[in-house]
C-alpha cells in the first residue's frame, strides 16, 4: 500500500443499488408471518432504518413479532437477498478509469463485513479495492472508518457517497468529499452536509476525480446459433445479467442495427426475393456489416461500452460458406474490408442439432427466406459453425442449447462474465 491519491467509496447507493433484495426479503418475512403484501410506498420506507423499527412502525408489529420478522428477513437476505443487488451502470467504467489514473481505491460502508465482501465478490468488483472497512458490532462511525481505511501519510483522499453520513464523515476525517446524486440521498442533502463536488452519474465520478484521463475501452460480444436455437431468449437473459453487473450495454443485431443495415435486412429476408444470387446475398450481408462496424460497434467499444451483437461474421461463414457451399475461407476473405479487423472478444455459440432447432423455429412463426431452406442446408450451416469453432476455439464459448433455459442462461453468464473480467484486468 502506498500514499498517492486514495478514493473511498460507500457501497449501498454509491456502487450498488440494494432495494430489490431489501423489498423481496421484507415481503418474504411478512408473508411468512401471515401479513398482507405491503404497498410500494411502505416497502420503499424499509430502505435505511433498522429492520425492527420498520416492522414495528411501518407494519404495526409488537417488538417481539418484529424481532421474529427480522430473523426471517435475515435468513433470506443472507442467501438470496444479498445478491439481488445491481451495480450502477458505469461504475465499472469509473473504477477502471480511476485505477488507470494510478489512484488507490477502497470501500467504507456501514454494512457488515461478510455481506460487503460477498457482494463485491459476486459482482466481480473486489479486485478493484485495496482496502475494505465495514461496520463492526452495529457501530458505523464513518469518520473512524475512513481514518482506518487510509494508510499513514496519505494527504490526498476523497470520500465518495450518496448520503450526508458520507459527506460529514469525510469532512470530519479531513478529506475531500464527492456526493453522488444518483443514489438514495438528494442533491440538497449532499450540499447541505458539505459535499465539495457532485457527480450525477457514475461516469461523472471519473470525470471529476481524474479529468482529462483517457477513457478505457469496452468489449465486443456476439451470439451465434441456428434459427430456433433459443438465441433471442438467451440474448435477453444475458442483457439482464450484464446490466445487473454494471456494464453499459449496447444491444444490436445482424443483419441490421443501423438504419441503412436494417434496410438491407429487409431485402435479405424478403420472401419475394427468391431470385437473389448467392454472391448478391454474401455481399449484402457484408455491406450491412460494414455499416454496423463503423457506425455502432467501434464507437461504442471505444467509449467503454459492451456491445452484444445478435450474429456477426460467423453467420456469413456458416450460412453462406457452409449452407450455400461458398466455402468458409472465401466468405472470410469477402468480409475482410467489412470487418476490417474488428472481431468479437467472445462469441457465444448455442449448440443444438439442426433438426431440433428448426422444429422449434417452425412452431413459432412463418419461416423467412433463409428459414425456408431445406434440411440439408441447415445441416451444412451447423457443420460450418463447428468448423469455425475448431479454427478459433479461444474465441468461442460453446454452450449446449438443448437443456433448460435457466441452466443455459447461467452457463452463458458465467463464461461471459469471466471473459469480461479478464479484459478489465488488462487495463
Ligand atoms: P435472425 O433470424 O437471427 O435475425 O437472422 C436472420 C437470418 O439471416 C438467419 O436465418 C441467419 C441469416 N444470416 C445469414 O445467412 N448470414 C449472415 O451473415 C447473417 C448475419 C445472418
Amino acid at each position: 500500500m502506498s500514499t498517492g491519491t486514495w478514493v473511498l467509496f460507500d457501497l449501498d447507493g454509491t456502487l450498488t443499488q440494494s432495494e430489490e433484495g431489501i423489498w423481496n426479503c421484507a415481503r418474504y418475512a411478512l408473508g411468512k408471518m401471515g401479513y398482507a403484501e405491503p404497498d410500494a410506498a411502505t416497502l420503499r420506507k424499509f430502505i435505511g432504518p433498522p429492520l425492527v423499527w420498520s416492522f414495528q412502525e411501518l407494519i404495526g408489529m409488537s417488538e417481539e413479532q418484529a424481532i421474529r420478522a427480522q430473523g426471517i428477513y435475515r435468513e433470506r437476505y443472507n442467501t438470496l437477498g444479498l445478491l439481488e443487488n445491481r451495480v450502477y451502470p458505469g461504475i465499472r467504467y469509473a473504477l477502471r478509469c480511476l485505477k488507470k489514473a494510478g489512484m488507490h481505491l477502497g470501500v467504507v460502508t456501514g454494512k457488515p463485513e461478510n455481506a460487503t465482501r460477498r457482494i463485491l465478490e459476486h459482482f466481480g468488483l473486489i479486485g478493484f479495492f485495496e482496502q475494505i472497512v465495514c461496520a463492526t458490532d452495529n457501530k458505523a462511525d464513518k469518520e473512524q472508518m475512513i481514518r482506518k481505511a487510509l494508510p499513514e501519510g496519505v494527504t490526498d483522499a476523497w470520500m465518495v457517497g450518496d448520503r450526508k453520513y458520507d459527506m460529514e464523515g469525510g469532512r470530519q476525517a479531513g478529506i475531500h468529499t464527492l456526493g453522488v446524486t444518483y443514489g438514495y440521498g438528494s442533491e440538497e442533502e449532499l450540499t447541505e452536509s458539505g459535499a465539495e463536488k457532485l457527480a450525477r452519474s457514475p461516469r461523472e465520478i471519473a470525470e471529476v476525480l481524474c479529468p482529462g484521463t483517457e477513457g478505457v475501452s469496452g468489449a465486443f460480444l456476439s451470439m451465434e446459433g441456428l434459427d430456433g436455437s433459443g438465441k433471442g431468449t438467451q440474448l435477453e437473459r444475458l442483457q439482464d445479467t450484464l446490466e445487473r453487473y454494471g456494464y453499459e450495454l449496447v444491444m444490436t443485431r445482424e443483419p441490421g442495427g443501423t438504419p441503412i443495415s436494417e434496410k438491407i435486412r429487409g431485402i435479405l429476408l424478403d420472401r419475394e426475393n427468391v431470385g437473389m444470387t448467392d454472391e448478391t446475398e454474401v455481399l449484402l450481408y457484408a455491406a450491412a456489416r460494414a455499416q454496423l462496424v463503423r457506425e455502432v460497434i467501434r464507437p461504442a467499444v471505444r467509449d467503454g461500452k459492451v456491445v452484444l451483437c445478435d450474429r456477426f461474421v460467423d453467420s456469413s461463414a456458416a450460412y453462406q460458406g457452409g449452407g450455400r457451399q461458398l466455402g468458409i475461407e472465401r466468405i472470410m476473405e469477402i468480409n475482410r474490408p467489412a470487418v476490417d479487423g474488428t472481431m468479437p472478444d467472445l462469441t457465444v455459440y448455442l449448440d443444438i442439432d439442426h433438426r431440433k432447432s428448426l422444429e422449434r423455429r417452425m412452431a413459432v412463426s412463418e419461416p423467412d427466406r433463409m428459414e425456408m431452406e431445406a434440411d440439408s442446408f441447415h445441416a451444412r450451416v451447423e457443420e460450418g459453425y463447428h468448423k469455425l469453432i475448431a479454427m478459433d476455439p479461444g474465441r468461442f464459448a460453446v454452450v449446449n442449447a438443448e437443456g433448460d433455459r435457466d441452466g443455459i442462461a447461467a452457463e452463458i453468464a458465467e463464461k461471459v462474465l469471466a471473459r469480461l473480467r479478464m479484459l478489465e484486468m488488462e487495463d
